[in-house]
């Protein structure tokens, strides 16, 4: 049998469900392989929706057992059951009640969707359309009920009971078992629903909240590992005082809940008072967790909280306003991250991401706008442009209304939907309300895919005394399922900018249409006078990433090191280091050069501005200093280039580049490891202070390897065998294995030896081999795939090995004779049958296969094509490789 395409879902045919639900009862008695569930739904129609029209429930691999109308089997003929949906015809035109009987096996449900066991541990994930997998209901968010749910299971097995909102009557229920009663009074759409049974440790803590209400805060983990749950505990703890302060918003249960579980799709799900999570973004020791570990467990955290508000208490219409939570949650965990750590560092840290992630996404063939018009399997929607340029337009109508008037906007957001299913107009409605603005064409961000470009040429005439800046945006044209690919309207974005004097010293230059910093390009083209300038300045355009563009604006290399040297603003900083580098790779590139000895005029400016900082201040904020040390990545030159792509030529372009930096600046960088060296038996902490002092080590170590490998190998193989902290054990590591050689495999296999026990920890040794760019690791990743502590079932060791050699390992990937392709496409084929949901996330890496060469481009094309033949396919992978190949 062939799988069908899955059919089209469009924005523009929504309508209101033509039943409600009022209250759920469920009664839920687990078992391994047949948990029964009972559900006691109290339905009426919809005044909105259309009279008389049958009831379909969604439902998705039940059993069905038994089925009640009012207390009474229906009526015979009135009911269908179908594969995917339980059908009454005629349904009573008043309100009435359905008790439902299921049955499905947890243990069986390798999707991870529904209700499953991880460990032994039953939990659940319902978002976006698990639901359907636990009883029939009208499985969509606009359907918004208040639930009561008894949980009754095996007390040997699960002696643990979570279930949303809080806790109720719980005891003996005969026979060996117990149950759990919870009641959620706030009405909440399905895909919040969640429950978990199980043997768990805990630790928990008390909060108060601005209202004065006493909250029991409580993580779960895998009973043994509760030493390592109290930074996120406490993680829980900050992001409910910072919701209080920055948004006035406060915690509305008596407790709340986080679960761990190693098996686990996503990264985190913010069920009503019961978050659960992939165990990766909760479990932390300085052994065992690097900083990157800490901040990402503290923006999770921080995340899946602050949906409480931003998701929960405002949900969603339906699935096309996901960023209406999504964008919207991902800017406040930024905002909280921002606050708790420092400001321009995590900035830059937002958009390398969005720029390592959303651009690509947003220039290949599976582009969409924040709000898709049009889907066929949702799960493939919870994407960097959703969640990341999401989170980008929030932040620029915070720049274009100001603080003041955007934290109104969001009081009245909240204040007018609370309790509702919202949708983006809704949102914008709330702003353009407080500030009396029109935002009709700010919406358009919402619209319009691709990525904007602003061209940007600044004149100077010393006569008049005045500086023009002139602007030109442009957005590519794209074509999705939805959109014709009409040509777009111009966007509104906002330019946070200002004149720097190339000498350090101040510009006096003027412009009544910079507002607080910022000018606001609304027409395709427009331009700036700034009067009163004497001298030439150089511009800084888009201080702290103003809006997610590309910028084409021509400077010099010395008008870079003005910028780098003596701009106020940050972001700006470190941005003229990246164009350098950049522009450096590019050239070598482009010169069909990439190895060549000299640096070039680009290499030695770099070298030398870098020089010149490091003296001046690298030791001020060394987490600012590492980034600007850090060189743009391999994937954003390829993006830059754009077409005819030849991975190894910009690697080795890279590679050779870090090499003369690291020569250039090695005593620098060797006294910086000296002079940040910490004292032995200093106390660890995972502050972004202390984070940063390790972050500058290690890059300092990595480019002294890039000049040196036999100074490298001796540095990294000390530091690996002395490390007191995973983040500077496996940061050597990963030095390492940039160098082959006996000492790397020894390495290797010592590192696996001591962490034989620790499956999140050998996810990062699959990660860092499957990004080693040497012709053997496709090998070297197939052997690893054999590995005991490999599995195809459990996403995170999926993501860890696969995942990173097809994100962070161009070369291999892009294999010239397609080895790297076939490796990806044949594990997604694999796991298509287990777990539909990440085989699709993992063949995005195709998204940019357009980009590359010829040759390479064929292998590319062929190994999707391969894919794509199979019969069965889950939807979720015929839609990706569908629009890969479209
Ligand atoms: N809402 C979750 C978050 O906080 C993501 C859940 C997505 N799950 C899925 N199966 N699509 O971002
Ligand atoms: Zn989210």
């Amino acid at each position: 049998m062939r799988t069908e395409t899955p059919p089209i879902i469009r924005l523009a045919d929504y309508r209101p469900s033509d039943y409600l639900i009022d209250r759920v009862e469920l009664d839920v008695r687990l078992h391994p392989t047949e948990t029964r569930i009972t559900a006691t739904l109290a339905l009426r129609p919809n005044p909105k929706g259309e009279a008389g029209a049958p009831l379909v429930l969604d439902g998705d691999e039940l059993t069905l057992l038994a089925l009640d109308l009012d207390g009474q089997p229906p009526a015979p003929g009135a009911v269908e059951v179908q594969p995917r949906a339980l059908v009454l015809h005629q349904p009573p035109r008043r309100p009435f009640t359905l008790a439902i009987e299921t049955q499905v096996n947890p243990s069986a449900n390798t999707k991870l969707m529904g209700l499953y066991r991880s460990g032994g541990v039953y939990c659940t994930q319902c978002e976006a359309d698990g639901f359907r997998r636990i009883t029939y209901f009208l499985d969509r968010p606009d359907v918004m009920a208040v639930y009561t749910t008894r949980i009754e299971a095996d007390l040997e097995e699960a002696p643990v009971l979570l279930g949303n909102g809080n806790p109720g009557q719980a005891g003996p229920a005969g026979e060996g078992r117990h149950y759990a009663v919870w009641h959620d009074p706030h009405p909440k759409p399905a895909y919040l629903f969640a429950l978990v049974g199980g043997r768990l440790g805990r630790v928990a803590t008390r909060f108060t909240t601005m209202e004065g209400r006493d909250v029991e805060i409580a993580v779960y983990v895998e009973p043994g590992k509760e030493p390592r749950a109290p930074y996120a505990l406490d993680a829980v703890a900050r992001s409910m005082a910072w919701d209080e302060t920055a948004f006035g918003r406060p915690y509305d249960l008596d407790v709340f809940n986080v679960v761990a579980v190693s098996d686990f799709n996503m990264g985190a799900m913010e069920n009503k008072g019961l978050n659960i999570f992939n165990d990766k973004y909760v479990l932390a020791s300085p052994d065992t967790a690097t900083d990157a570990d800490y901040a990402n467990i503290e923006a999770i955290i921080a995340h899946e909280y602050f949906h409480n508000w931003s998701g929960n208490r405002v949900t969603c219409r339906d699935w096309f306003q996901l960023c209406l939570k999504e964008g919207l949650t991902v800017f406040r965990d930024q905002e909280f991250s921002s606050d708790a750590r420092s400001r321009p560092v995590h900035r830059i840290a937002e958009v390398r991401t969005l720029r390592a992630r959303q651009f690509p996404e947003d220039a290949g063939p599976l582009a969409h706008p924040v709000r898709p018009q049009a889907y066929r399997e949702i799960n493939n929607f919870y994407t960097a442009t959703v969640y990341e340029k999401g989170a980008e337009i929030v932040r620029m109508l915070r720049t274009l209304l100001g603080p003041g008037a955007f934290r109104g906007g969001m009081d009245r957001y909240f204040a007018a939907c609370d309790g509702t299913a919202a949708t983006v107009e809704d949102f914008l409605a709330a702003f353009a309300a407080e500030s009396g603005r029109d935002l009709a064409a700010f919406a358009r961000w919402y619209a319009q895919a691709g990525t904007p470009t602003v061209a940007v040429s600044g004149r100077h005439d010393p006569a008049a005394r005045t500086y023009t800046l002139a602007f030109r945006q442009s957005l590519p044209t794209v074509v999705t399922e939805a959109a014709s690919g009409a040509a777009p309207l111009p966007l509104v974005i906002p330019v946070a900018l200002g004149l720097v004097d190339p000498g350090g010293g101040a510009v006096a230059g003027r412009s009544d249409r910079v507002r607080d910093g910022v000018f606001v390009l609304e027409a395709e083209e427009d331009s700036l006078v700034f009067t009163d300038v004497d001298a030439a300045p150089v511009p800084s355009l888009f201080r702290g990433f103003s809006a997610p563009v590309k910028v084409a604006h021509a400077l010099t290399p010395a008008e870079r090191l003005a910028l780098l040297s003596h701009d106020s603003d940050p972001f700006n900083r470190w941005q003229a280091a990246q164009s350098l580098g950049l522009e450096a790779i590019l050239s070598r590139v482009r010169a069909g050069a990439p190895q060549a000895e000299e640096a070039g005029p680009r290499g030695e400016a770099l070298s030398r501005a870098l020089a010149a900082f490091l003296d001046a201040e690298a030791l001020a904020d060394p987490a600012f200093a590492a980034l600007v040390l850090t060189l743009p990545g391999d994937q954003e030159a390829a993006q830059e280039i754009g077409t005819e792509v030849d991975p190894d030529a910009i690697h080795r372009a890279r590679q050779t580049l870090r090499t003369h930096l690291g020569r250039d600046l090695a005593a620098r960088l060797a006294a910086l490891r000296e002079a940040l060296a910490e004292p032995p038996g200093a106390p660890f902490s995972p502050d972004a202070a202390s984070a940063g002092r390790r972050a500058l080590r290690n890059v300092a170590l990595d480019l002294l390897a890039a000049a040196d490998p036999g100074l490298g190998t001796r540095l990294a193989v000390a530091q690996v065998e002395a490390a007191a902290t995973m983040t500077d054990r496996l940061a050597a590591l990963a030095v390492l294995t940039l160098l082959p050689g006996e000492a790397r495999e020894r390495a290797l296999a010592g590192f696996a030896e001591a962490y034989r026990d620790e499956p999140l920890v050998l996810d990062k040794w699959f990660a860092i081999q499957a990004a080693i760019p040497e012709p053997g690791t496709v090998a070297r990743v197939r052997g690893l795939m054999e590995h005991p502590a490999f599995a195809l079932g459990n996403p995170n060791r999926v993501r860890s090995l696969i995942g990173s050699f097809s994100l962070n390992n161009p070369t291999q990937f892009h294999r010239p004779d397609g080895a790297g392709y076939d490796l990806v496409a044949e594990a997604v084929r694999h796991l298509d049958g287990k777990n539909p949901q990440v085989a699709a996330r993992l063949l995005t890496a195709f998204n940019n296969w357009r980009m590359v060469e010829a040759g390479r481009r064929q292998k590319a094309e062929e190994a999707l094509r391969a894919v794509a033949a199979v019969t069965g396919l889950s939807p979720d992978v015929s839609d990706i490789v569908g629009r890969s190949l479209g």
